[in-house]
């Protein structure tokens, strides 16, 4: 592990609350003092990280929510200035900022661009006004084509998500709205397909048999179809929903998520990954160097982080202790099992040496003859197949 780290800032906030999100959401009643409150709250945190974790160096940071396309674009540029001060990265690096394509906000892409924003991340779920309506999404097909026109003038990358697999769309009518959406001009695309959370009002209605649920061999048709059309348009399946045109497409900050690099996870619900020191009583890991690849590496524990994920609670929290987030050190065994997880999401796989605690290469190889896996100079990667069941292999590979 060198001494790098990511950045991963929650904000909470949506103008409306969408019937399939469970994401860690709240109406935006335009609560300035508390908004203001959860912001400082937020720089705090991320100052008190600065003091546990010591000289590191930042790779990207993710604005995610949410909607952190409502903050005060004031805030989104004093936390990426004392992100970029606390940890000093080599040069330019990925600022994504996950924003909606309504007027309100599309109108403020150029401050975020002032504030450091260098990719945008933009949810446009669909360009079809009826589907659009099922989401209870607040802005039009439309208005989406124009909040992406102008993401693309103002942001160096761009990316979109969709949602997929809605009922009543047939295979044909979302290979076309892929087409059409391949074809906008973006490098980068995340469909994900629709799933039905308990806890939403989408999840409640399933459950009450008020809202169609797709047959499950259905849902491996669109995944699929979502596969075929957008290789076929030049974007690489990198990892198992996100599609780029290119390596340098690719979203830094999710790679370095999935490839096991320590992100600070700040804001109400946020997770965190961080390797500390064992014997210091949290105090400043010892970077080590590391003679064979003069690289400085940290000596220490692979800890999960998560951040309280009541607003209001987090924010007291930080104001009484510097910060909201708890910590709990991982077993090695628990730190391969989720790098494999993660790793085998991403199309380039993981390598197969890094997995001393794991025995599992004769249930890999068993896996690698039914083709859902493959080796190649050690590294495991999912094949096509493998990679439409990847929780199914990793369960069979792990239990
Ligand atoms: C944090 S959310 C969205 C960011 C932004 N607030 C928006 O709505 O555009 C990230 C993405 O997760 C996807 N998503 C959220 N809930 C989902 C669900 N139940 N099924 C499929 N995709 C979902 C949506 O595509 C969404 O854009
Ligand atoms: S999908 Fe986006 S806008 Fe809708 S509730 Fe979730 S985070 Fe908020």
């Amino acid at each position: 592990m060198t001494n790098t780290v990511a950045l991963y800032v929650h904000w909470p906030y949506c103008s409306r609350i969408c019937p399939y999100c469970d994401f860690n959401v709240t109406r935006d009643r335009g609560q300035t003092a508390r908004q203001t409150a959860l912001f400082e709250a937020i720089l705090t945190d991320l100052k008190t990280h600065a003091d546990i974790l010591g000289p590191r160096r930042l790779v990207s940071i993710f604005f995610g929510g949410g909607t952190p396309s409502l903050m005060k674009t004031e805030w989104v540029a004093e936390i990426v200035a004392t992100a970029r001060a606390l940890f000093p990265p080599d040069g330019d690096i990925e600022v994504s900022l996950e924003a909606n394509p309504t007027d309100a906000e599309i109108a403020r892409y150029e401050a975020f661009r002032g504030a450091g924003v260098n990719r945008l991340s933009l949810g446009v779920q669909s360009l079809n006004d009826q589907a659009l309506k099922f989401l209870g999404r607040n802005h039009s097909a439309r208005e989406a084509l124009i909040g992406l026109e102008t993401a693309r003038a103002v942001f160096g990358r761009v990316s979109i998500d969709l949602i997929y697999a809605l009922p009543d769309q047939t295979l044909s009518d979302w290979a076309d709205e892929l087409t059409l959406a391949a074809q906008l001009g973006i490098e980068h695309i995340s469909p994900y397909q629709l799933s039905l959370e308990p806890g939403t009002a989408f999840g409640r209605a399933a459950r009450r048999g008020t809202l169609k649920i797709l047959p499950p061999d259905m849902g491996e048709a669109f995944y699929n179809k979502t596969q075929s059309v957008l290789e076929a348009l030049g974007f690489e399946a990198y990892e198992v929903s996100n599609h780029a045109k290119g390596q340098a497409a690719q979203s830094a900050h999710n790679r370095a998520i999935w490839e096991g690099v320590d992100y600070i996870g700040i804001g109400p619900g946020a997770h965190g990954r961080l390797t500390l020191p064992t014997d210091g009583e949290n105090g400043q890991p010892r970077p080590n160097k590391d003679a064979a690849h003069g690289r400085v590496t940290i000596d220490g524990v692979r800890h999960a982080t998560v951040a309280l994920s009541d607003l209001l609670t987090y924010t007291a929290q930080v104001q009484m202790t510097g910060t909201g987030v708890a910590r709990e050190a991982l077993t090695a065994e628990d730190a391969d099992e989720e790098a494999l997880m993660l790793g085998l999401r991403l199309r380039d796989g993981v390598d197969l040496e890094r997995f001393k605690t794991l025995d599992i290469r004769a249930r890999a190889m068993r896996l690698i003859t039914d083709r859902f896996l493959n080796i190649e100079n050690n590294r495991l990667s999912a094949t096509p197949k493998g990679r439409v069941v990847l929780d199914r292999l990793i369960y069979e590979l792990l239990s």
